[in-house]
Protein backbone atom coordinates (compact mmCIF):
# COMPACT_ATOMS: atom_id res chain seq x y z
CA UNK A 1 0.00 0.00 0.00
CA UNK A 2 1.19 3.61 -0.61
CA UNK A 3 1.68 5.78 1.89
CA UNK A 4 -1.72 7.71 1.35
CA UNK A 5 -3.35 4.51 0.83
CA UNK A 6 -2.31 4.01 4.69
CA UNK A 7 -3.05 6.81 5.83
CA UNK A 8 -6.60 7.00 4.83
CA UNK A 9 -6.93 3.04 5.90
CA UNK A 10 -5.89 4.26 9.07
CA UNK A 11 -9.06 6.67 9.48
CA UNK A 12 -11.44 3.86 8.63
CA UNK A 13 -13.01 2.67 11.45
CA UNK A 14 -14.24 -1.38 10.88
CA UNK A 15 -16.96 -2.74 13.01
CA UNK A 16 -17.23 -6.87 13.28
CA UNK A 17 -20.88 -8.10 12.66
CA UNK A 18 -22.72 -4.70 11.83
CA UNK A 19 -25.49 -4.31 10.55
CA UNK A 20 -25.13 -8.30 10.16
CA UNK A 21 -23.50 -11.34 11.68
CA UNK A 22 -20.53 -12.04 9.60
CA UNK A 23 -20.35 -8.60 7.91
CA UNK A 24 -17.30 -6.37 8.64
CA UNK A 25 -18.37 -3.02 8.02
CA UNK A 26 -15.75 -0.03 7.34
CA UNK A 27 -17.12 3.36 8.77
CA UNK A 28 -15.92 6.23 6.84
CA UNK A 29 -17.49 8.63 9.21
CA UNK A 30 -13.95 8.54 11.24
CA UNK A 31 -12.58 9.95 8.05
CA UNK A 32 -15.26 12.55 7.34
CA UNK A 33 -14.45 13.61 10.78
CA UNK A 34 -11.17 13.84 10.10
CA UNK A 35 -10.21 16.62 8.29
CA UNK A 36 -6.79 16.20 6.87
CA UNK A 37 -7.95 12.59 5.55
CA UNK A 38 -10.94 14.01 4.48
CA UNK A 39 -9.28 16.51 2.59
CA UNK A 40 -6.23 13.94 0.81
CA UNK A 41 -8.92 11.47 0.35
CA UNK A 42 -11.23 13.97 -2.27
CA UNK A 43 -8.20 15.19 -3.56
CA UNK A 44 -6.77 11.23 -4.30
CA UNK A 45 -10.04 11.00 -6.02
CA UNK A 46 -10.11 14.01 -7.65
CA UNK A 47 -6.70 13.76 -9.37
CA UNK A 48 -6.75 11.42 -11.94
CA UNK A 49 -9.84 13.41 -13.78
CA UNK A 50 -8.16 16.60 -13.51
CA UNK A 51 -8.50 18.38 -17.00
CA UNK A 52 -10.87 16.29 -17.99
CA UNK A 53 -14.21 17.62 -19.23
CA UNK A 54 -16.77 16.12 -16.91
CA UNK A 55 -20.23 16.94 -17.10
CA UNK A 56 -22.06 15.51 -13.86
CA UNK A 57 -20.87 13.27 -10.80
CA UNK A 58 -23.55 10.36 -9.96
CA UNK A 59 -23.85 9.49 -6.20
CA UNK A 60 -25.62 7.00 -4.08
CA UNK A 61 -27.58 7.80 -1.37
CA UNK A 62 -26.43 7.91 1.38
CA UNK A 63 -22.38 8.02 1.35
CA UNK A 64 -21.85 8.70 -2.13
CA UNK A 65 -23.38 11.80 -1.56
CA UNK A 66 -20.96 13.30 0.78
CA UNK A 67 -17.87 12.15 -1.22
CA UNK A 68 -19.64 13.40 -4.86
CA UNK A 69 -20.43 16.39 -3.76
CA UNK A 70 -17.08 17.28 -2.86
CA UNK A 71 -15.65 15.30 -6.05
CA UNK A 72 -18.58 17.18 -8.34
CA UNK A 73 -17.29 20.63 -6.78
CA UNK A 74 -13.61 20.31 -6.96
CA UNK A 75 -14.23 19.66 -10.89
CA UNK A 76 -16.61 21.98 -11.74
CA UNK A 77 -18.96 19.70 -12.48
CA UNK A 78 -22.95 18.81 -11.92
CA UNK A 79 -24.47 16.09 -9.57
CA UNK A 80 -26.94 13.54 -10.20
CA UNK A 81 -28.33 11.72 -7.18
CA UNK A 82 -29.33 8.33 -7.28
CA UNK A 83 -31.71 7.81 -4.30
CA UNK A 84 -33.65 4.97 -2.87
CA UNK A 85 -37.35 4.53 -3.96
CA UNK A 86 -39.33 7.15 -3.55
CA UNK A 87 -37.55 9.72 -2.67
CA UNK A 88 -37.28 11.51 -6.14
CA UNK A 89 -40.25 14.03 -6.89
CA UNK A 90 -40.29 14.10 -10.84
CA UNK A 91 -39.91 11.43 -13.47
CA UNK A 92 -37.68 8.40 -12.46
CA UNK A 93 -36.13 4.87 -13.53
CA UNK A 94 -36.17 2.78 -11.18
CA UNK A 95 -33.83 -0.69 -10.80
CA UNK A 96 -33.56 -3.49 -7.99
CA UNK A 97 -30.36 -4.31 -6.99
CA UNK A 98 -28.76 -6.55 -3.90
CA UNK A 99 -25.79 -5.69 -1.79
CA UNK A 100 -23.63 -7.15 0.71
CA UNK A 101 -26.07 -7.29 3.38
CA UNK A 102 -29.22 -6.27 1.61
CA UNK A 103 -31.65 -5.45 -1.34
CA UNK A 104 -33.49 -2.11 -1.93
CA UNK A 105 -34.34 -0.57 -4.94
CA UNK A 106 -32.90 3.26 -6.41
CA UNK A 107 -33.97 5.79 -8.69
CA UNK A 108 -32.47 8.56 -10.80
CA UNK A 109 -34.45 11.56 -12.31
CA UNK A 110 -34.93 10.87 -16.05
CA UNK A 111 -33.36 14.48 -16.70
CA UNK A 112 -30.53 14.18 -13.97
CA UNK A 113 -27.95 13.99 -17.27
CA UNK A 114 -28.58 14.75 -20.89
CA UNK A 115 -28.07 12.01 -23.55
CA UNK A 116 -24.40 11.67 -24.39
CA UNK A 117 -23.22 13.72 -20.97
CA UNK A 118 -19.61 12.20 -19.47
CA UNK A 119 -20.44 11.24 -16.25
CA UNK A 120 -18.04 9.73 -13.46
CA UNK A 121 -20.06 7.43 -10.80
CA UNK A 122 -18.66 8.17 -7.04
CA UNK A 123 -19.20 6.51 -3.79
CA UNK A 124 -17.78 5.51 -0.86
CA UNK A 125 -16.75 1.89 -0.70
CA UNK A 126 -17.32 -1.19 -3.68
CA UNK A 127 -18.25 -4.38 -2.31
CA UNK A 128 -20.22 -7.18 -4.27
CA UNK A 129 -21.00 -4.25 -7.07
CA UNK A 130 -24.67 -4.88 -7.26
CA UNK A 131 -25.18 -1.01 -6.30
CA UNK A 132 -22.64 0.23 -8.32
CA UNK A 133 -23.69 -1.68 -11.41
CA UNK A 134 -27.48 -1.18 -11.39
CA UNK A 135 -26.14 2.79 -10.68
CA UNK A 136 -24.57 2.29 -14.06
CA UNK A 137 -27.39 0.89 -15.52
CA UNK A 138 -29.55 3.55 -14.58
CA UNK A 139 -27.13 6.51 -16.26
CA UNK A 140 -27.03 4.28 -19.52
CA UNK A 141 -30.88 4.14 -19.58
CA UNK A 142 -31.06 7.97 -19.37
CA UNK A 143 -28.07 8.08 -21.68
CA UNK A 144 -25.29 9.15 -19.43
CA UNK A 145 -21.55 7.81 -20.86
CA UNK A 146 -20.44 6.80 -18.04
CA UNK A 147 -16.17 7.25 -18.09
CA UNK A 148 -15.48 5.81 -14.66
CA UNK A 149 -16.22 4.96 -11.19
CA UNK A 150 -14.20 5.76 -8.28
CA UNK A 151 -14.27 4.49 -4.38
CA UNK A 152 -12.34 4.96 -1.58
CA UNK A 153 -12.93 1.47 -0.53
CA UNK A 154 -12.47 -1.69 -2.65
CA UNK A 155 -13.57 -5.19 -1.11
CA UNK A 156 -11.77 -7.16 -3.85
CA UNK A 157 -13.13 -10.53 -2.50
CA UNK A 158 -16.24 -9.66 -3.22
CA UNK A 159 -15.90 -9.03 -7.15
CA UNK A 160 -17.48 -5.48 -7.57
CA UNK A 161 -14.30 -4.14 -9.44
CA UNK A 162 -14.28 -7.23 -11.96
CA UNK A 163 -18.30 -6.91 -12.17
CA UNK A 164 -18.26 -2.91 -13.31
CA UNK A 165 -14.75 -3.44 -15.71
CA UNK A 166 -17.19 -5.94 -17.59
CA UNK A 167 -19.55 -3.65 -18.31
CA UNK A 168 -16.84 -1.64 -20.00
CA UNK A 169 -16.32 0.98 -16.85
CA UNK A 170 -13.01 2.17 -15.75
CA UNK A 171 -12.53 1.69 -12.36
CA UNK A 172 -10.70 3.40 -9.60
CA UNK A 173 -10.35 2.98 -5.41
CA UNK A 174 -7.79 4.36 -2.98
CA UNK A 175 -7.84 1.58 -0.15
CA UNK A 176 -8.47 -1.88 -0.40
CA UNK A 177 -9.63 -4.13 2.46
CA UNK A 178 -9.84 -8.00 2.65
C1 LIG B 1 -23.21 0.83 0.89
C2 LIG B 1 -22.09 1.61 0.22
C3 LIG B 1 -22.31 1.29 -1.23
C4 LIG B 1 -22.83 -0.13 -1.20
C5 LIG B 1 -21.75 -1.10 -1.63
O1 LIG B 1 -24.41 1.55 0.79
O2 LIG B 1 -22.17 3.00 0.50
O3 LIG B 1 -23.27 2.15 -1.85
O4 LIG B 1 -23.23 -0.38 0.15
O5 LIG B 1 -22.16 -2.44 -1.59
P1 LIG B 1 -22.21 -3.39 -2.88
O6 LIG B 1 -20.96 -3.15 -3.67
O7 LIG B 1 -22.28 -4.78 -2.31
O8 LIG B 1 -23.44 -3.04 -3.65
P2 LIG B 1 -25.75 1.26 1.62
O9 LIG B 1 -26.75 0.63 0.69
O10 LIG B 1 -25.43 0.54 2.90
O11 LIG B 1 -26.33 2.71 1.86
P3 LIG B 1 -25.97 4.00 2.73
O12 LIG B 1 -24.88 4.73 1.97
O13 LIG B 1 -27.26 4.73 2.72
O14 LIG B 1 -25.49 3.56 4.10
N1 LIG C 1 -21.45 -1.73 1.89
C1 LIG C 1 -21.38 -3.00 1.48
N2 LIG C 1 -20.54 -3.73 2.24
C2 LIG C 1 -20.03 -2.85 3.16
C3 LIG C 1 -19.10 -3.00 4.24
N3 LIG C 1 -18.50 -4.17 4.49
N4 LIG C 1 -18.83 -1.90 4.98
C4 LIG C 1 -19.44 -0.71 4.71
N5 LIG C 1 -20.32 -0.54 3.72
C5 LIG C 1 -20.62 -1.59 2.96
Amino acid sequence: MTKIAHELAAAIRSIPDYPKPGIIFRDITTLLGDARAFRRAIDELVQPYAGLKIDKIAGMEARGFILGGAVAHQLSAGFAPIRKKGKLPHETVRIAYSLEYGVDEMEIHMDAVKPGEKVILVDDLIATGGTAVGAVQLLRQIGADVVSACFVIDLPELGGRKKLEALGVEVRTLVEFE
